[in-house]
C-alpha cells in the first residue's frame, strides 16, 4: 500500500537529521557567542557540584533502613555501573559534538528531529525539575540551620501549599509558599546570568566545602564504626520484594539513583569548554568515579556507625554524628553547612544545564528565536536562564519534594537510554567520523546501559509513568502545533524543494 505523498513527506520530516558537519561548524563558529572558559578541573568540579547533594545527604538513610541495610554499599555500586555505561556514551558524544544541547543535540544527529524534540522536552524533567527538587531540600536544611541560631521561619512560609496524597488526590496544605526554595533559585539565576566563569568559580568553592565535609565525616567516622552493625551484611528478605535480601539491594539501587544524577549536565557546557574533545570525557567520567568512591565510603561508614534499622531519618549523617557522642559534636554544624553548600551547587549546575538545552533548541528553530539570545556583555543565554529560573522557582515554591524527585529519575533514565541507543546508531551510520573519545566494547556497553536504565525505569511507581506520559504528550502537542513547521531543517528542505 502506498501512503499519500503528504503523509510520506511528513514522516520523512520527523526523522530528518542534522548533519554532524553542520553541528561541528556551529560549535566552532564565533557567532554562537558562548564563551570558551572552562578547564578540565572546572568540568570535574561542575560534575561533582551536580552529583553530590540530596542523594547522599538525605536518601542514604531511608534506602538503608527500608531496602538494603549495610548492603547499601552494593546498591551504590550497582547504580554506579548503569551510570558509568551511560557516562561512557555521553563522553563519546560530548567529545565528538561539543555543543550546548547535550542529549538533545546527539539525538538530532542520530535518531532524527522528532526524537531530538522528545529528548529535549524530556530533559526539562531532569534539569528544571531537579533544580526545584533540590531547592526544596535546601530549604529544609537552611531552615533547620538558622533555627540553631534562634531564627524561626513560620512553617507557612517554608512549605508547599499543595500536596498529593495517594487515594485522595491533590490537597491544599494550608501553607503559603516555600519561600527559602524560591530565594535560592532566584540568587543562583542571577549568578548564572552574570557569567559562566563567575558561576564556575562559585561552584568550585562550594564543591571544596562539601568535599571537605564528606572527607571529614569519613575520616573521623571510621574510628566510631562498630563492625557488629555490618552483620548481617545483607539482611534477610522480609517476604516482600524490595525489602532487604537481594531484591532490597536492587530497589535500594533504584532509590539512590537520584544521587548520581548530574554527571551528564557537564555535557551541556561543552560549548563553553576550552578543549572539549579532551576535557569532556575527563569531566564526565572523572566526576562520576570520584563520587562513586565517596558514596561507597560514606555508606560503609554510616551503616557501621549506626544500625541500619535506625537510619530512617531525613538527616542520616547528622544522626551518625550524634551517635558518636561528644567527640564529634564539633562536626555537626559543619555537616549542615556542607549539605547547604552541596545542595546549592546541584541547583547551580541544573539551572545552568536547562537554559543551554533551550538555547540549542531555539537555534534549531524548535523554540522561539528570542530563546537563543546571548547577553551582549555577560555572554550567557540570559533569556532562557531567566525563564528557567522563574519556572523552577514557581515549581519549588508550590509543590512537594516526593512527586518532583521521581519525575526527575524517570526523565533522566529515559535520556540515558536514548543516548546509549544513539551511540549504536551512529557507529553503524557514520563509522568513520572522528571520535576523540570512543566508548569501549560497542555495542555491549551501550546495550548494557539500555538494559540497566530501562530496568530501573520499570521499577518506578505507575503514577510516575502516568506523569511521564502526560508530560510527553504535552511535548507532542507543542511539537506538532509549533515546532515542526518552524524547524530550520523544515524551512531548508522546503527551500531546497
Ligand atoms: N545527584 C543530585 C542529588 O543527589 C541530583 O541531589
Amino acid at each position: 500500500m502506498r501512503l499519500p505523498y503528504e503523509i510520506h513527506a511528513m514522516i520523512k520530516d520527523l526523522f530528518r537529521i542534522k548533519s554532524i558537519d553542520s553541528l561541528l561548524k556551529e560549535a566552532n563558529s564565533q557567532e554562537q557567542g558562548l564563551k570558551r572558559a572552562l578547564t578540565s578541573w572546572n568540568l570535574i568540579a561542575l560534575g561533582i557540584g551536580a552529583i553530590i547533594g540530596t542523594g547522599i545527604f538525605v536518601l542514604t538513610g531511608t534506602a538503608a533502613a527500608n531496602h538494603a541495610g549495610p548492603a547499601l554499599v552494593l546498591s551504590f555500586l550497582i547504580s554506579a555501573i548503569g551510570c558509568v555505561f551511560a557516562g561512557l556514551c555521553y563522553a563519546e558524544f560530548a567529545s565528538m559534538i561539543p555543543i550546548a544541547g547535550s542529549a538533545y543535540t546527539y539525538s538530532y544527529a542520530t535518531l532524527g528531529e522528532f526524537f531530538a524534540w522528545l529528548i529535549g522536552w524530556d530533559l526539562i524533567l531532569e534539569y528544571l525539575f531537579a533544580s526545584s527538587t533540590v531547592a526544596v531540600g535546601w530549604s529544609g536544611y537552611m531552615v533547620s540551620f538558622i533555627k540553631d541560631f534562634g531564627i524561626n521561619i513560620p512553617p507557612q512560609l517554608c512549605h508547599a501549599p499543595f500536596d498529593h496524597i495517594k487515594g485522595e488526590g491533590w490537597i491544599f496544605t494550608g501553607n503559603l509558599i516555600n519561600f527559602p526554595a524560591v530565594f535560592i533559585i532566584a540568587m543562583i539565576t542571577i549568578l548564572l546570568v552574570i557569567g559562566i566563569k563567575e558561576s564556575a568559580r562559585f561552584n568550585g568553592i562550594i564543591v571544596i566545602i562539601k568535599l571537605a565535609v564528606i572527607l571529614l565525616f569519613i575520616g573521623f567516622g571510621i574510628s566510631f564504626i562498630d563492625t557488629s552493625n555490618w552483620t548481617p551484611f545483607i539482611p534477610e528478605n522480609t517476604g516482600t520484594f524490595g525489602q532487604f535480601g537481594f531484591s532490597g539491594i536492587l530497589t535500594g539501587a533504584g532509590v539512590i539513583f537520584f544521587a548520581y544524577i548530574g554527571f551528564d549536565a557537564i555535557s551541556t557546557a561543552a560549548q563553553e569548554a576550552k578543549n572539549p574533545q579532551k576535557d569532556m570525557p575527563i569531566g564526565i567520567l572523572g566526576s562520576l568515579i570520584v563520587c562513586t568512591v565517596l558514596y561507597v565510603a560514606v555508606s560503609a561508614v554510616l551503616t557501621g556507625m549506626v544500625n541500619y534499622k535506625e537510619l530512617n531519618v531525613a538527616a542520616p549523617i547528622a544522626l551518625a554524628i550524634d551517635k558518636a557522642g561528644k567527640a564529634l559534636i564539633w562536626l555537626r554544624p559543619l555537616i549542615k553547612i556542607g549539605a547547604i553548600a552541596g545542595l546549592s551547587s546541584v541547583i547551580l549546575v541544573m539551572l545552568m544545564g536547562q537554559p543551554r538545552i533551550f538555547f540549542s533548541m531555539a537555534k534549531d528553530g524548535l523554540l522561539p528565536k528570542s530563546f537563543s539570545k546571548v547577553h551582549p556583555r555577560f555572554q550567557t543565554p540570559y533569556i532562557t536562564t531567566i525563564i528557567t529560573g522563574m519556572a523552577a522557582a514557581i515549581i519549588a515554591g508550590l509543590l512537594p519534594i516526593n512527586i518532583l524527585s521521581e519525575l526527575v529519575s524517570i526523565g533522566t533514565l529515559l535520556a540515558f537510554v536514548i543516548v546509549c541507543a544513539g551511540i549504536i546508531v551512529l557507529r553503524i551510520k557514520k563509522p568513520d567520523i572522528h571520535r576523540p573519545f570512543k566508548t569501549p566494547f560497542v555495542p555491549w556497553v551501550p546495550l548494557a546501559g539500555i538494559i540497566i536504565c530501562s530496568a530501573q525505569m520499570l521499577a518506578l511507581p505507575i503514577e510516575t509513568w502516568e506523569r511521564l506520559i502526560i508530560w510527553m504528550l504535552g511535548g507532542f502537542v507543542i511539537y506538532f502545533t509549533y515546532s515542526f513547521k518552524r524547524s530550520k531543517l523544515h524551512k531548508k528542505s522546503n527551500e531546497d524543494s
